[in-house]
């Protein structure tokens, strides 16, 4: 209803100029975040002026954003157990990720995924199958602690012969649990304060091979993210999400503040191609790795794909290899990685 009664006027006759156009909506809606019309009226408006340019231009829209040279396929973070927010709290955490991180070209990255995704789901069936399949396509098994729950993902890398080959990831998804300054897991019943709680993270990625860990403190508890930042490995990935919303402000006070390394991107956090687009390119400037990431709540379209290489971004993280809002994202990296000049990016090497 907003983008047919408050945003079609503004745009009917307008050239395709994704910038101009991206400006014409924030002065519909200038509050930050576009909260009055809503960022998913902003992105959807801003994305269809993003394809139809392409369109126009005969390009992909991975090729409208990079029209020469070789194409950067992302590393995927794949979810293999879901938790938390989106699988009614079977787990404190709320992704258990995979990043196959020794593969050579994402065809094989995928492929070791979706075997790693087809054993735990039957191995999965001895852990108290809570919500078999969760918000994102992953499993949503039972497990007392985030241990056990990295240790399952682990044994099934082993019995596939890819021990070494693939890592894990973590989504901690703190802020869910985080509430009068302090950390209250469900599962064990334990409450830690935010010292403790960089402790225990210290423990988990210094106990398993974890590349990446997002959201381990919770989005306004700076000071932890600083702290646990100094201690932790040089090569661990610190990925903000809750902590930076995509937002420049948040992005650049984490930068200042060292308080990551790298930072997941949802357009519709930010609510425009354009400006998405300028969060990204300031993490790259700044040396901090980027991450694209769909949403729990997704549709079949493929956009996201195409941006992650259109942006050079070096990763994605779609969910799960179930559910078709997920695979439809796969198969466009696929498509584009089998039919044009391309190389898969390795941030893990
Ligand atoms: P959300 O989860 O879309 O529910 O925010 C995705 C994530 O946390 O990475
Ligand atoms: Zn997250």
């Amino acid at each position: 209803s907003n983008i047919n009664s408050k945003i079609a006027p503004k745009l009917l006759g307008h050239s395709l100029n994704l910038a101009a156009i991206d400006g014409l909506l924030v002065e519909v809606d200038p509050t930050p975040g576009h909260q009055v019309i809503g960022a998913n009226a902003t992105l959807a408006t801003s994305l269809a002026v993003a394809k139809a340019a392409a369109h126009a231009s005969g390009k992909s829209l991975a090729r409208y954003f990079q029209p020469e040279g070789k194409l950067l396929i992302p590393m995927p973070m794949v979810n293999i157990l879901s938790g938390g927010a989106h699988a009614n709290r079977s787990l404190d955490i709320q992704d258990v990720l995979v990043i196959p991180h020794a593969a050579t070209n994402f065809a094989e990255a995928l492929s070791w995924i979706v075997a790693i995704r087809e054993r735990a789901a039957i191995d999965g069936k001895s852990h108290g199958v809570t919500h078999l399949v969760a918000d994102e396509g992953g499993l949503g098994l039972s497990f007392s602690s985030t241990d056990d729950a990295c240790e399952f993902v682990l044994a099934q890398i082993e019995l596939l012969g890819l021990s070494g080959k693939v890592s894990l990831a973590l989504d901690i998804a703190s802020t869910q649990f985080f509430s009068d300054n302090k950390y209250s897991l469900t599962t064990s019943g334990k409450t830690y304060s935010s010292d403790a709680f960089i402790e225990e993270m210290l423990n988990l990625v210094n106990t398993y091979p974890i590349t990446s860990i997002e959201d381990p403190f919770a989005e306004d508890d700076w000071s932890a993210w600083s702290a646990f930042s100094s201690q932790a490995p040089a090569s661990l990935q610190i990925l903000g999400d809750d902590l930076f919303t995509t937002n420049l402000h948040r992005l650049e006070r984490g930068i200042a503040e060292k308080s990551a390394s790298a930072i997941l991107i949802k357009a519709n956090q930010n609510g425009l191609v354009t400006s998405t687009q300028r969060v990204l390119s300031h993490a790259h400037a700044n040396n901090f790795a980027t991450v694209v990431s769909a949403r729990s709540g997704e549709t079949e379209d493929s956009w996201l794909a195409d941006l992650a290489i259109g942006w050079r971004a070096g990763q994605i993280k779609v969910g799960s290899t179930h559910g078709s809002e997920r695979t439809a994202k796969w198969n466009r990296l696929l498509e584009l990685e089998a039919t044009e000049p391309s190389r898969f990016s390795n941030p893990f090497a």
